[in-house]
């Protein structure tokens, strides 16, 4: 068992491999967070080592027994109302007007294996033998109120789940204002505040700051988990590097408005909280009633951020993806979008299609303006019917065209959106997020349906599914291309109508839980006006998502790059588009095009048939080179070597068995400055490899130790290289 009770100590372990997560039970009352880093094996419960002192003139002593003061003391889960004037994880009103919530230590259950989070994305187990779990629960005597934490151990994958469940036992109703998912400590404040921020077409570049004494936050207000802040924190020790030094990762499996916040107090004791963020969040809780708050992911390196990158790729590769998809290679696609925009017609689509299948593409997927009369973005969103003045046989007809190829057929969906030109819209203007007697801000023209309701959900999924059920269609991208505005929705009641945001969320997550489960065959690739809502709530319902509508290859270094501290490649779409880039402008090699593509989910975004013959030749070989290497770069282990944030080249690797990717980019030249020695990782320093092109002979400690080189004499070049192991 990986989680253990000590009774005598009322201590709690959680191991993992390598580390250990420890919390205690004082008085009986309060569970403390004590530990969480490299593993120890044997705690000491001595709580004159706590980084506390009830003898602080101005601290309140609320432990009188121990002379302590919860002001200062690592609570595991914090509220309230209490001497704790730090940021709470749980903040609720009660219907005397109280906001004061004392929640104390009531039991423990220790059981194998994991349950499922209702109504949320969450990680999972297959036998019960893969992780453990514990639950704690905490009561307020006076309110009735319940809180169950629990925390699932992955030993082997050195990861710990964290979520939070909130009953009401009592008989009044409980307004949540806060409920996060998840607080921890480090004991000192030497660490960096390490996020991903962004924008559209720049998502998740990475970004390092000191902590400082205060807070330090990231956030989303937008019902999203956004462009602008992934629902990721790390924090790492200054002279963390990729491979070396503490870092602790919290990755929150939620896809709406989040928090992540590190609250460092007088003693330099940082509080970590993680979860919905409490701003423009309520929840009514009648007695009886539960509240599920989502899963948070954390996982602590002494080997720096690619280890921490590695547990992520691996847990989320394989046991928050589901479905057939999870494992199965994934096709070579091509994309009409950047081809045509809204100008296509059905010989048009054909004619993109059957150059790419003379290539070797195996997925003609048709974008944005098949449906209503949109030729432009500016309506039909919510009529899912046909265009025929563009495919006057319809999508049956076309995507049978397109499998008598010898091709599959994808298609693009915008379904939690709607435009005030729309039939949709004309027969149902209550339909959309909006508040009577305001103004509906639109954004790219569209409103955002009311996922909180069940007559529109029930529409949602019912004419999706119906295109999908009469054409054979294998592919389905699921975009979402605003922001919410004007939170409120005509179903719920006033007391409710805060409740919106995360209901909104649970809406989402509802109609793509029918709406996959209903067609397990079909690949779902997710999208939000490129990554927008690329978090890891959900990829258990695409095992891919568009990583940003930014296909610049040089862009596209340190968009993936950075996506690569949580996300796995096998999620990240990744195409070659046309040059100038449509975005940038820039104009890059074919050749390095196709290699930054190649470290994803590979694909093309423009009409082959304006190529050359010499580029098709190229497109051909990319092709056949992407599918010798494409299990080794959706199952392999990534290593990150050389970052683009910090220098004039960008290097990764995969290890999947035998192969080893090797990737080199260039991204200026300078003159005269040496070589760039780029050192592999994660061989086996015993055994040889062979390089494929050369047939060269490497030992593994050579190419760790010695390394390769590369020349950086050119803007944009880049080097693929295959190494097989001997
Ligand atoms: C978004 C997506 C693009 C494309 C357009 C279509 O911006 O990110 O890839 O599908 O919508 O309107």
């Amino acid at each position: 068992m990986s989680i253990i009770y000590d009774n005598k100590e009322k201590l709690f372990y959680l191991h993992t491999r390598k580390t250990s997560y420890v919390m205690c039970v004082l008085s009986e009352k309060y569970l403390l967070h004590l530990y969480y880093g490299k593993k120890i094996d044997d705690f000491i419960n001595d709580y004159e080592n706590y980084p506390v002192s009830g003898e602080l003139p101005w601290t309140p002593i609320d432990i009188g027994e121990y002379g302590l003061s919860t002001n200062l003391l690592p609570m595991e889960y914090p509220c309230y109302g209490s001497a704790d004037f730090r940021t709470p994880a749980f903040h609720a009103e009660y219907e005397n007007g109280s906001a004061v919530t004392k929640l104390e230590y009531s039991g423990y259950e220790i059981f194998a294996g994991k349950k499922h989070l209702e109504g949320l994305p969450a990680t999972y187990v297959e036998t019960e033998d893969e992780a453990d779990t514990l639950e704690i629960t905490l009561c307020d005597n006076l309110t009735g109120l319940k809180v169950v934490l629990s925390y699932t151990v992955f030993s082997e994958l050195d990861i710990i789940a964290k979520s939070v469940r909130v009953k009401n036992d009592g008989n009044e109703k409980i307004n949540i204002k806060s409920v996060l998912s998840s607080t921890t400590y480090l004991f000192d404040n030497e660490f960096e505040f390490v996020h991903l921020e962004g924008s559209w077409a720049r998502e998740r570049n990475i970004q390092k700051k000191p902590l400082i004494n205060g807070i330090m936050q990231v956030d989303s207000k937008r019902v999203a988990s956004s462009h602008y802040h992934s629902p990721f924190l790390a924090l790492a020790r200054p002279y963390a590097t990729e491979n070396q030094g503490e870092v602790y990762g919290f990755s929150l499996v939620y896809s709406g408005n989040h928090i992540e916040q590190v609250d460092v107090n007088e003693v330099d004791v940082a509080r970590i909280n993680v979860g919905i963020n409490p701003f423009g969040f309520n929840w009514l809780l009648n007695a009886e009633e539960e509240f599920q708050a989502p899963e948070v992911v954390l996982t602590y390196s002494d080997k720096g951020f690619g280890e921490m990158s590695r547990r992520y790729h691996k847990l989320y590769r394989t046991r928050l993806v589901r479905g057939k998809y999870r494992d199965l290679e994934r096709p070579v696609l091509i994309n009409n979008w950047e081809a045509t925009y809204f100008d296509f017609n059905e010989e048009k689509i054909l004619s993109i299609a059957k150059k790419a299948k003379s290539v070797g593409v195996e997925l003609m997927v048709l974008d944005d303006g098949w449906f209503g009369k949109r030729n432009s973005d500016n309506c039909s969103l919510g009529d899912w019917v046909v265009d025929r003045n563009k495919l006057p046989d319809g999508i049956e007809s076309l995507a049978k065209k397109v499998s008598d190829l010898g091709m599959n057929f994808g298609l693009w969906f915008e379904p939690e959106m709607i435009s005030e030109d729309s039939d949709l819209y004309r027969n149902h203007p209550d339909w959309c997020i909006h508040i009577k007697g305001r103004n509906r801000t639109p954004a790219r023209n569209q409103l955002v349906l009311d996922l909180s309701r069940d007559d529109v959900r029930d529409y949602l999924v019912e004419s999706v599914s119906k295109v999908l059920k009469y054409a054979p269609i294998s592919y389905v991208k699921w975009d979402m291309n605003r922001n919410i505005t004007e939170i409120g929705s005509d179903k719920l009641p006033s007391e409710r109508q805060q409740e919106l945001p995360h209901r909104y969320i649970l809406g989402v997550y509802n109609v793509l839980e029918r709406i996959t489960s209903a067609f397990p065959d079909v690949l779902f690739e997710g999208c939000s006006g490129g990554g927008g809502r690329f978090d890891a709530g959900m990829l258990y319902y695409y095992p891919q998502y568009w990583t940003s509508d930014n296909t610049d290859a040089i862009e596209r270094l340190f968009i993936q790059y950075g996506t690569s501290m949580v996300m796995p490649s096998s999620s990240m779409g990744a195409h070659i588009s046309t040059v100038p880039n449509h975005q940038v402008e820039r104009t890059t090699p074919l050749k390095t095009r196709g290699h930054v593509a190649m470290a994803g989910q590979f694909g093309y975004e423009l009409d082959l048939n304006t190529l050359t013959d010499d580029e098709i030749e190229l497109v051909k070989e990319q092709i056949i080179q992407y599918k010798e290497i494409r299990e080794v770069v959706h199952k392999g282990e990534m290593y990150r070597l050389r970052n683009p944030f910090e220098g004039r080249n960008t290097s990764w690797e995969f290890v999947y068995k035998d192969t080893v990717v090797l990737m080199y980019y260039t991204i200026f030249a300078r003159c005269m400055l040496g070589k760039t020695r780029v050192k592999l990782l994660g061989l086996d320093e015993n055994k040889y490899y062979v390089e494929k092109n050369t047939q060269k002979r490497y030992s593994g400690s050579y190419l760790m130790n010695m390394g390769i080189c590369f020349c950086d004499n050119k803007d944009f070049e880049s080097n693929l290289l295959i190494f097989k192991e001997e």
